[in-house]
């Protein structure tokens, strides 16, 4: 049996040639320092790889459950929560080590530049690095998405009117997000695809050359103060010691990548299975403003950030702050590819890490009770002019409280202040009878879509409240709409 199986596997690798592929890969040498007890500190790129496998394999079996339409995506994940054996452990896991994933990327980053492994000649590994962390973040914002609750929902919205800022741009980038002008199943499709093939795609052909370039240029020795990187001896130096001292990766370096990965893979399975899987929630319900929607956690410090900031920066740090942090992460190996690499010798780059952290800390702290919302609940706090209600009865005061509580300025002006999205109403007493206006606000747009409709939302007295108010608001002296009448010819 064992000869068959050997005899199969020889006639498949002759053609293949994976063995003479494989084998130098797993021998190829790595400097000693690195295997010894400082290559603790290389296990983090793989772990990252170990986290992204269960990501793929959990990932597998929830497609096969997932529904990915409005309307059923809710209830698949019920489904797997509550019916499908196991299901909610998929889900858990799924959503532990996607969490998992996201920390351990960022620790392997953390590393590398304490470590200056990024300087001369692995500039481009950590250039690759930094789009397989910004894959890695799509990964788990798109997946947000996927879960179709009030947080996926407000999540849309949110990047929709963050993308709506793009100069010229803009209203096109949130058409191709949103797979149309609002919300909703087209959104859902769109963001599948970007969850299950796009980014996955993008992610995997990054990581293929992140892999290619590490055994290329080798792992570097751990950071020795005597030895300062220099782009002209440097690969000389390199090799000649990795000829004399090197020991194969295959040995005690895989063992600690194991060992290390094995331990992730505990702590992420027991959290699974303590926690459970996250949401969804409830069903999405444009209509409620009280939501208090939350972004991921890896998302939370600018969300800290903009509910912190002035009204007038928003847009500088929607637009300009993450392009800069970006930019400013992909040159790190060009600002310093030389020069030291121990922590010791470069207090300017270990302060830059404890900042950094510091600051996302308490920013993400702050993120868990930041009431920021872009521009969605912006306007209800913003009062009814004071001349729409000026000579308003008790009953269209009223309906002026009923419009600002049920957020119609969202989404409406009043006086040229409110959102956009439906007409600015300061005039729409001239425009619209009781009736229609009754008719607009219990059914919103037919077909469900635009404006959401009411008629649920409201108690009778609310909307004879809110309608009385409406027909109130016209210029003075000008009457109220009226259904148009036509006189017989005579
Ligand atoms: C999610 C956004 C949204 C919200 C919230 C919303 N509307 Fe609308 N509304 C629209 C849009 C868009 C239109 C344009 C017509 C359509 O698509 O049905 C509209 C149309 C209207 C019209 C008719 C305007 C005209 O000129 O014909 C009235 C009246 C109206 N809304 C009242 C309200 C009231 C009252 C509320 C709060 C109870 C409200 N809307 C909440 C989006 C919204």
């Amino acid at each position: 049996m064992l000869k068959w199986l050997t005899q199969i596997g020889g006639w498949v690798d002759h053609r293949l040639g994976l063995g003479a592929f494989l084998v130098p890969m797993l021998e190829h040498p790595i400097p000693r320092g690195a295997a010894g007890p400082m290559g603790w500190w290389y296990v983090f790129g793989s772990a990252s790889m170990t986290l992204l496998a269960i990501q793929i394999l959990t990932g597998i079996g929830l497609s096969l459950v997932y529904v990915p339409a409005p309307d059923q995506a809710f209830e698949s994940l019920e489904y797997l929560n509550y019916e499908q054996p196991m299901g909610w452990f998929l889900r858990a896991l799924h959503y532990y080590a996607g969490s998992a994933m996201v920390v351990m990327v960022l620790v392997h980053m953390t590393q590398v530049f304490l470590h200056g492994s990024y300087k001369y000649p692995r500039e481009l590994t950590w250039v690759v690095g930094v789009f397989l962390l910004l894959c890695t973040l799509g990964m788990f914002f798109s997946g947000q998405i996927l879960r179709w609750d009030p947080d996926a929902y407000w999540g849309l919205a949110v990047a929709g009117s963050m993308a709506g800022r793009v100069p010229v741009a803009g209203p096109w980038i949130v058409q191709l997000l949103h797979g149309g002008a609002v919300i909703g199943g087209s959104s859902l499709s769109r963001f599948f695809a970007l969850h299950v093939f796009i980014i996955p795609g993008a992610l995997m052909s990054l990581l293929v050359v992140h892999l290619w370039l590490v055994l290329r240029c080798g792992v570097s020795a751990p950071p020795n103060a005597q030895q300062p990187v220099d782009p002209r001896t440097y690969d000389a130096d390199y090799h000649t010691e990795l000829h004399r001292t090197g020991v194969p990766f295959f040995g005690d370096a895989v063992v600690k990548d194991a060992c290390f990965s094995a331990l992730v893979v505990i702590v992420v399975v027991a959290l699974a299975a303590i926690m459970g899987p996250k949401g969804p929630s409830e069903l999405p319900d444009p209509t409620l403003g009280g939501a208090n929607p939350r972004p991921e956690w890896p998302f939370l410090w600018l969300f800290a950030l903009l509910s912190m900031s002035p009204p007038a920066a928003e847009t500088f740090i929607i637009l300009v702050l993450p392009v800069l942090l970006i930019g400013l992460l992909l040159l790190v190996p060009f600002i310093s590819n030389r020069g030291q690499r121990a922590p010791s010798q470069r207090p300017v780059a270990v302060l830059i890490v404890v900042i950094s952290y510091t600051v996302l800390g308490v920013l993400t702290y702050e993120g868990y009770s930041a009431p920021w919302s872009p521009a969605m609940n912006a306007w209800s706090g913003d009062p009814v002019p004071v001349s729409m209600v000026k000579q308003s009865s008790p009953l269209q005061l009223q309906g002026s409280l009923v419009f600002q509580n049920k957020n119609c300025r969202n989404c409406h002006a009043l006086a040229g202040v409110g959102g956009r999205r439906g007409p600015d109403l300061s005039t729409i007493g001239t425009r619209l009878t009781r009736d229609q206006l009754i008719d607009q606000i219990s059914n919103g747009t037919p077909g469900g879509g635009n404006m959401p409709a009411y008629g649920q939302q409201m108690g009778p007295h609310e909307m004879t409240a809110v309608v009385d108010f409406l027909v109130s608001l016209r210029p003075a002296g000008q009457p109220p709409a009226r259904v148009a009448t036509v006189d017989p010819p005579q």
